[in-house]
């Protein structure tokens, strides 16, 4: 029996196991950490699917729970990749197969081979004493029986296809020889040098001069066309989402706040949250007064997260539902074909402020 099954707490499982189609499939994922201070609810009964040959963006506020989202996939949190061993629950299959269940030593096969991530700190997933080549070569042999000549070749072929000049010289350079941007292209040579089926990328493009970051969006697109991956994007930039995602998850403390095809959710959205991270979009092409209202104060602690619906402190129509946004924990429920959010507000109450005061700004 799952863990899921027994604990007090959380949404039932609604869907178990994976749906015909559905390459990659979480259900009700809990992932907790136990620290001294308390239990931090990282991820919270999150539950979301993909299948191959789409990109999922995945996009909430710093601390959401998108990069332990993403490790808990991998199979991360088992090899001292996180800071702690969290307290993990829920379903992850992955092509048929039940990853939270499975072993170790069968996660870490399929991860590099079928998973691969691509992470938010290039430096962090790189050693600093080997070199980039020497790197590659191993992440490809672990899983293909090649000779070292064989794999080289190939990983020097993986940096040109990467963009990185004079990849015959640069695969002897060790991480700090590259900038940023070429640990990056690096970083994902690393990842792609698998052709994983399902590609995580945790903010792949964060603090890259935008013509970089352009270049290499274009190339994990390329890279999907051509192997057919199912591609998670986490990234604060909504601009980048709004560019390569198919299907988009919003995420508020460690759960789904709104979930849809991308185009949906970016021309209609429906839960008070994604408004607010709309609003927090900068936009060229309208005055302060025109724009939807950022979202206010700050994300919540994640060891006392708030009451009923996490976002209520913040959330401008809290008051509108008869205390059940400060007590009920909302469930995700359809507001559209394939479109979910979990919010308690009324379907009249929403149209009425779609209409009045959303649709007119967005
Ligand atoms: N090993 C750990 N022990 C305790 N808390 C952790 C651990 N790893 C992550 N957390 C907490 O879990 C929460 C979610 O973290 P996560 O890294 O997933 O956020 P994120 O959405 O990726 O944010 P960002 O946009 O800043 O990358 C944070 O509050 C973080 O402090
Ligand atoms: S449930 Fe209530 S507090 Fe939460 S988003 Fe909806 S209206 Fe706001
Ligand atoms: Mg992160």
């Amino acid at each position: 029996m799952n863990a899921a099954d027994t604990e007090p707490y959380g949404a039932p499982v609604l869907n178990k196991g994976a749906a015909p189609g559905e390459f990659l499939a979480v259900r009700d994922l809990k992932v907790h950490f136990p620290t001294d201070d308390g239990l931090v609810k990282s991820v919270d009964g999150l539950t979301f699917s993909l299948e191959k040959g789409k990109t999922l963006g995945i996009v909430g506020e710093s601390g959401s729970g998108k990069s332990v989202t993403s490790l808990a996939v991998m199979g991360l949190h088992r090899t001292g990749h996180t800071r702690s061993k969290p307290q993990i629950s829920g379903e992850i299959w992955l092509d048929g197969q039940e990853l939270v269940s499975s072993s170790p030593e069968e996660v870490r096969r399929l991860r590099g081979q079928k998973m691969a991530m691509i992470f938010q700190d290039p430096l962090s997933a790189m050693h600093p004493y080997y070199t980039i080549g020497n790197q590659i070569v191993e992440a490809y042999r672990i899983h293909n029986k090649v000779t070292k000549q064989a794999a080289r070749k190939h990983a020097i072929e993986m940096l040109d296809r990467v963009g990185i000049p004079q990849p015959d010289k640069r695969v002897d350079n060790h991480p700090h020889q590259f900038s940023g941007g070429m640990r990056q292209r690096a970083m994902i040579a690393m990842a792609l040098i698998n052709n994983p089926e399902l590609l995580i990328a945790d903010e792949p493009t964060t603090a890259l001069d935008v013509t970089v970051q352009a270049q290499i969006l274009d190339l994990i697109r390329d890279l999907q066309k051509e192997f057919g991956s199912a591609v998670i994007m986490i990234t604060h930039d909504l601009g980048v989402v709004a560019e390569v995602a198919d299907d988009l998850l919003v995420m508020y403390a460690g759960r789904a706040a709104e979930r849809g095809s991308a185009e949906k959710v970016f021309t209609e959205p429906q839960h008070p949250y994604t408004w607010g991270l709309l609003g927090s979009m900068p936009r060229m092409d309208r005055d302060r007064t025109d724009r939807l209202n950022p979202v206010k104060g700050t994300p919540p602690s994640l060891i006392n997260v708030p009451s009923g619906c996490a976002f209520h402190p913040r959330c401008p129509y809290a008051e509108l539902n008869g205390g059940s946004s400060e007590t009920v924990v909302p469930e995700l429920r359809e507001v559209g074909a394939g479109h979910v959010i979990a919010c308690h507000l009324a379907d009249t109450e929403r149209a009425r402020i779609w209409t009045e005061e959303i649709e007119p700004k967005l």
